[in-house]
């Protein structure tokens, strides 16, 4: 019936009116006339751009923003047998957070830490209420990127470096925002968007928007992961990478050859059209990033045909000069002949078709759809804040402990200290009301509490102290002190638009000579102090770890830090008492400078370990691999006196029997996914239930291309490459739904930085 009707429209529309459907200018560089003219098909709001350029603009204000283009889209179909409705994209990364009073979340590595799904389905559930309520249809976000440089500037954004996390996190994350294809429909929902396609976290040198130098099987296992889930799980749209793709394959190595050449993704008919659409049957919207077609050879900002071409279905153009100007280029591109109507029929019917998906010709106008919403405000709502505190609270991983120190007695005198102890766009990050997220105050986020506000209303006033630089307070008349420090906030690019102030781009220190002095004044005070490390990524903080007594990696938690103090501090009568859930979805790097030492890209030619973290029997050796985190009664490993540099924390043995353990997971909750090997596919054989039996074995598998099947266990921690020597998908599942037991042979793509559990 969608098909039909997708054709039915398409025929009854002009040239440019189809391009019009293409077309996605932001906000401000739109009119009502415009609407009225051309039948723009969707338009968004970019970080920090607001109705009536208010930075608090009311839900409210919203509301009539988007009612009004609504209505003056309307009116271009005035008169037509037909109509097509428009639709409102914004950046809901993490939390509504364009939207002043919106409930933020922690950003996304966070989430990764707290390792549960489940966790991130309710958020996103959350989020797509608060933004359905403000009369919008569509977000960019989930982000499933698999991030490997801890340089990258919007590292932050993605779950974490494993890639079966990254599968598990995007299906949940687009299973809350989305529902299922009748919940999609209703006024509770919003289209998901998942970004950016493909490898924009494995550039070298972690430059955003720089080139991703790997093998196509490195793009498919590690970073197509999230992508593969989500589109399984029904997203709708796909945000197309601004970074490229090089594929030593390809290269001619040969020393006079030059450099290699590089594929914009948005202008590679291979991996938007040929892999994304054709091989993983994406049948949503490819969407460009913003203004993204200029950066294409070939391309202009006013002139998107090659990328057209490439596959892009709707072009994200900032400026009205440049809209404009794609719109007539393209128009005169299709009717020379240079883009062939049947590109402009197949985006089109992909807009069409995501808009009935979305139910929105029978959705009430956005008016109407928040009255809906008016008798129990959503957007803000304390269910949603709740969520957000049981985030944060979970995403705390602690490094370091000191047997006995925590949690914290509710009348300890607590001295709360260093840079971030008071300060929300530290807490927050970017992406929070503004783009930057910089320079935040209560005024912009009215609800929650910076750390020291949290500790002060558990202990009361007159036990807590507040000195971030530690100028007026004197250790001794305290029993423990709370020291945040971490981060400046950031967004996107390398760090150019403002001073890159608390990271040197070139390498992972932080530097932030006043929190270290701080802490060496609390030590030798003899002060207990219990650090909180507000971070976008693991960064380098040896230093402040060793001068630490317990060291806790609190990411990105966003305005609630609350969801801090409920682990802290011993429970109050009556009330639960939590631990450390957190475990790291990201290693933690051993040395200042764990990429690119020697000029030595990370990436070439596969994702590899840094050198100064290969120990050297050449395993993989971080400071803390993925999945540690301790919990309050652990033993407390590399806790006592310390080197004041390097954390010569030995890395664990190699078990004796290689670097998997051989495993009998009856009954395993994870999942077994089938796929063709060496080929893109998204097909998801995934045995319903637990897996029946399942013995992995560690024999080493020779690394080259084989004929036998690919499967990875798409859950925490583990993401092994499997082949078996036998039969085709269909016959191996056969044998396990048989409950055989059947015999894989591993071969783990990269090496795990401890053993793996499957059970
Ligand atoms: O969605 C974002 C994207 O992640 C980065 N560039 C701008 C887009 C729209 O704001």
């Amino acid at each position: 019936e969608v098909e039909r009707r997708v054709a039915e429209i398409l025929a009854q529309l002009t040239l440019e009116e189809k391009v019009g459907q293409m077309i996605q200018p932001e906000l401000a560089e739109l009119t009502h006339e415009d609407l009225r003219e051309y039948g723009i098909g969707s338009a968004l709001n970019g970080a920090g751009i607001w109705p009536g350029g208010k930075r608090h603009a009311t839900v409210q204000d919203w509301i009539d923003a988007v009612d009004g283009f609504w209505q003056a889209a309307e009116e271009h179909w005035e008169g037509r047998p037909f109509r097509i409705p428009f639709m409102w994209a914004t950046d809901a990364v993490h939390g509504h957070n364009n939207v002043h009073g919106a409930t933020i979340f922690p950003h996304n590595i966070g989430l990764g830490a707290a390792g549960d799904p489940d966790l991130v389905r309710r958020i996103g559930v959350a989020t797509a209420r608060e933004v359905a309520a403000t009369g919008m249809d569509w977000i960019f976000a989930p982000t499933v990127t698999t991030p490997r440089d801890r340089r990258w500037g919007r590292y932050y954004e993605g779950y974490g470096e494993d890639p079966a996390l990254v599968h598990a996190y995007g299906r949940a994350m687009v299973e809350g925002l989305q529902g299922d294809a009748a919940a999609l429909r209703t006024d509770e929902k919003v289209l998901a968007t998942l970004k950016h396609w493909i490898a924009d976290g494995g550039t070298e040198n972690g430059g955003d928007r720089g080139t991703a130098r790997c093998s196509e099987d490195v793009l498919r296992d590690i970073h197509a992961q999230g992508f593969l889930a989500g589109i399984t799980a029904g997203a709708q749209s796909v945000m197309v990478s601004f970074s490229s793709w090089s594929n030593p394959a390809n290269y001619d190595h040969s020393p006079e050859a030059g450099e290699p050449y590089n594929d914009k993704v948005h202008g590679s008919r291979y991996l938007l059209t040929d892999v994304l659409k054709d091989a993983l049957g994406f049948d949503g919207i490819v969407i460009s990033d913003w203004d993204a077609h200029a950066e294409v050879a070939n391309c202009s900002a006013g002139d998107a045909g090659y990328a057209i071409n490439a596959g892009l279905d709707v072009l994200m153009i900032a400026g009205r000069e440049a809209w404009q100007s794609v719109h007539r280029t393209t128009v005169q591109y299709v009717r020379d002949g240079v883009i062939p109507r049947e590109r402009i029929d197949d985006a089109v019917s992909r807009v069409l078709r995501v808009k009935m998906r979305a139910g929105l010709w029978e959705m009430p106008r956005p008016r109407e759809r928040a009255l809906a919403h008016a008798a129990t405000p959503v957007v803000g709502c304390a269910e949603h804040r709740a969520l957000s505190r049981e985030a944060a609270r979970k995403s705390l991983v602690l490094l370091k402990n000191t047997p006995g120190l925590l949690p914290l007695s509710r009348t300890a005198r607590v001295l709360v200290t260093g840079s971030a102890a008071d300060d929300l766009s530290k807490q927050c990050g970017g992406w929070t009301l503004t783009w930057q997220g910089d320079d935040l105050d209560r005024a912009d986020l009215p609800d929650g509490s910076t750390l020291a506000e949290a500790v002060r209303a558990v202990v009361g006033s007159e036990r807590c102290t507040v000195d971030p630089a530690l100028v007026h307070a004197d250790p001794a008349d305290f029993d423990v002190a709370v020291v945040a420090l971490g981060e400046d906030s950031y967004a996107e690019m390398r760090g150019t638009l403002k001073p890159w102030r608390s990271l040197g781009y070139a390498d992972l220190k932080l530097s932030y000579a006043r929190d270290v002095e701080v802490l060496r004044r609390l030590r030798t005070a003899g002060l207990p102090a219990v650090s909180f490390f507000f971070t976008g990524r693991p960064l380098y903080c040896t230093e402040e770890i060793n001068l630490s007594d317990a060291f806790v990696a609190a990411w990105l938690p966003g305005p609630y830090a609350e969801g801090i103090t409920d682990v802290l501090f011993a429970a109050a009568d009556g009330a639960p008492g939590y631990d450390f859930q957190g475990r790291l979805s990201s290693s933690w790097p051993r040395t200042r400078d764990s990429a690119a030492v020697n000029g030595k890209p990370s990436h070439l030619p596969d994702y590899r370990v840094p050198e100064q973290e290969t120990a050297p029997e050449g395993r993989y050796a971080p400071l803390f691999p993925v999945g540690h985190g301790l919990s309050l009664h652990d033993p407390a490993p590399g806790s006592g006196p310390l080197p004041s540099d390097v954390f010569h924390q030995a890395p664990p043995p190699p078990p004796a029997d290689g670097p998997l353990r051989v495993l009998d997971a009856e009954g395993s909750p994870y999942r077994l996914r089938i796929g063709g090997h060496n080929t893109w596919s998204r097909e998801d054989l995934s045995l319903t239930g637990p897996t029946r039996c399942l013995i992995v074995h560690a024999d080493p598998v020779p690394a080259e291309k084989g004929t036998g099947l690919r499967l990875s266990f798409t859950g925490y921690p583990a993401f092994v490459y499997a082949e078996s020597p036998t039969g085709t998908p269909a016959d191996l599942r056969g044998h396990l739904e048989a409950g055989a037991h059947v015999r894989f042979r591993v071969r783990v793509l990269e090496q795990p930085s401890a053993p793996l559990y499957l059970a």
